[in-house]
Parts: C-alpha cells; structure tokens; sequence
C-alpha cells in the first residue's frame, strides 16, 4: 500500500474505534444520535485544540456516523463568496461541510456563512449601487464542522453560531501507547508492549506525532534488526530522531534554551521568542507552547513566558543564583 493510503486506514472510522477524547465522544454520540433520530441535520460543531489530536479524523467519523456526505476545505481556500456558494449549493441534505482552519477565513466569506448557519439561506446580492438587492435561496440543511488551533482565533459571532463547541485535548501515554500497538498491527509489525509505551512517552501527547514516530521506528526495526520493534530499537530510533525522552525536539530545546541563555528564564514575550530562534510566534504558540506548557516546562504570566525549574533540570542546566 502506498505511504497515504496506509496513513489513512490508520484513521479510526467510527465512534467506537476512536481511543481517547471520552468526553468529546461521549457528548457527540449522544447528538448524533439524537440527529439520526429526528431525521435532522447535526447541529454546526467547533472543533479546536492543538494540531494533530484528531479534529479531520472526528469530522470524517462524524459524517460516516451519520450516513451522509463529507465535503472538506480549509479557510483559506475559499476565496470568494461565490466559492462558498458553489459548495454550499452542491450539498444535499444532512451532509457535512468540513472547514479546516476556520478562522483563516475571508471576512466576506465568514458573511455569506451566518445566515447559511443560521437559517441555511444564502443571501445573494443582485446589481451594484442603488439598485442593488439581495435575494435569499434557500439551502439543504446541512452540518458546518469547524477546526481550528484556537477558538479564540474565531470572531464572535462565528463562535457563536456553532451548536457544538468541543476542545480536544492532549492524550494520555496509555492511550498513545494503545493507538501506537493498534496501528502497529494494522502495519502488519510486530511491537513489544514497552516499545509502543516508549514511543507513547514521546509523542508529545499527540496521535499524529506518535504515528509518525511508529513509521521511523519501523524503518530502524527493519534495516537495523529483525523487523521487531523492541523497546532497544525503539530508544535508539528516537533518539536518533531528536526526540528526547520527554519527547521534546530540537526546536522545544532550542526555545527554552534561548529563553533561559538571552533572558535568564524570563519573563520573555512570545515575539521576542520567535525573532531569537527565527520561528513564527503563530507556529511557536499553536505547536510548540501548548505542550511545554502542559508538561510544565514554561508558564504564561502577564508579563511574557517564564522557563520552569523543571525545565532548567531537564536540560540539565543550571538555575540562576537568588531567583531571577
Ligand atoms: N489514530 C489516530 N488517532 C486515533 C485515535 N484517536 N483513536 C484511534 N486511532 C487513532
């Protein structure tokens, strides 16, 4: 099978294969359910958190729950009303629009959306100047799945018009360790309980990453051993990877050391960050900081991010004399 497809079949399909997230799930079963029932289209639903943790992969079960199509598009890509238009008018009813990163969205675009959220209506505008009259055409209803990195990166009233509001968050070792066993076999590998937790233990809480990390590992197991991925192979594929045991990389440690090395730890703010180690603050606050800041290794305070003490031990620096 080629790379992609096999990505893909590493996705869980429905409800019940999905590991993690309890509550997130519990909640949609429950909507969907009542949706199927009533003979409706599922309210709009909002999905945000960090990348990886599974936003595309909940709206592709969400539409095969619910027995209708997926359309999917990214904020960005929609350039124009009309563009949103073609879509939405190509929908039938009860289908399922997925945007990926909604709040990329063009302001005219986002528009044409409220009353298309609202009343599934789409409000045309017909001439220019004064004759200029908007006529209304009426839509199918259907199901806005939105994902974003943030929610607050949306505009009010945007946020406001989704039914379904659900953040997903970091996910545990022992379910990492469980969806890293499980893909292994769909892999056709063979994994020591230990290997897929040391692989789980450096994923950094996220399913994409620890997927990721399972494919490399298996190149090694493959060149290097007997095919087997064991918990020796496992530990020196990773680090050969860069990823330490905590599962932070070259760009994590290269952060807290500049924060700790150009400005004794802080408090630093989040664009003098980036322009030290050339990154994008937007990458650093939606991929990097959301971890570092879970694990505990900075803190946010008003006054910038603050490395932690156990940050300073885990690089094994050490702290500055009488505090700050
Ligand atoms: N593969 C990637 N994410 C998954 C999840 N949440 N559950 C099961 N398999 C997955």
């Amino acid at each position: 099978m080629e790379d992609q497809a096999v990505e893909l079949s590493l996705r869980p399909r429905y409800l019940s294969e999905y590991i993690g997230q309890n509550q997130v799930k519990e909640n949609l079963k429950v909507y969907i359910e009542a949706a199927k029932m009533r003979n409706e289209a599922l309210d709009h639903v909002l999905l945000y958190g960090p990348p990886g943790l599974g936003k595309t992969t909940l709206a592709n079960i969400i539409a095969n729950e619910l027995g209708v199509n997926l359309r999917t598009t990214s904020g960005p890509a929609i350039e124009r009303p009309g563009d949103l238009a073609a879509l939405l008018t190509n929908l039938q009813e009860g289908d399922v629009l997925f945007i990926d990163e909604i709040h990329r969205l063009h302001r005219t675009v986002e528009e044409v959306m409220y009353p298309a959220m609202e009343d599934s209506a789409l409000d045309i505008m017909i001439g220019k100047g004064p004759s200029a009259r908007s006529v209304r055409l009426d839509l199918p209803p259907f199901t806005l799945i939105g994902a974003t990195t943030r929610a607050g990166l949306l505009s009010a009233p945007l946020r406001d018009r989704f039914g379904v509001v659900s953040r997903l968050e970091f996910y545990g070792v022992e379910e990492l360790a469980f969806i890293v066993a499980r893909n292994a076999d769909t892999l056709n590998v063979e994994i020591f309980g230990d290997a897929a937790e040391e692989i789980a233990l450096r994923a950094r809480g996220t399913p994409r990453i620890a997927n990721r990390l399972l494919k490399r590992v298996r190149d090694f197991a493959q060149v290097r051993g007997d095919g087997i991925i064991t918990p020796e192979i496992a530990s020196e594929a990773l680090t050969r990877l860069q990823v330490d045991p905590r599962g932070l990389d070259s760009i994590d440690h290269k952060m807290l050391k500049a924060m700790i090395q150009n400005f004794r730890g802080g408090p630093v703010g989040l664009d003098t960050i980036a322009a030290t180690i050339g990154e994008e603050s937007q990458t650093i606050e939606d991929v990097y900081e959301p971890y570092l800041l879970q694990s505990g290794f900075i803190q946010r305070t008003p006054r910038g991010r603050v490395v932690t003490a156990q940050a300073y031990s885990h690089l094994g620096l050490p702290m500055p004399e009488n505090g700050k």
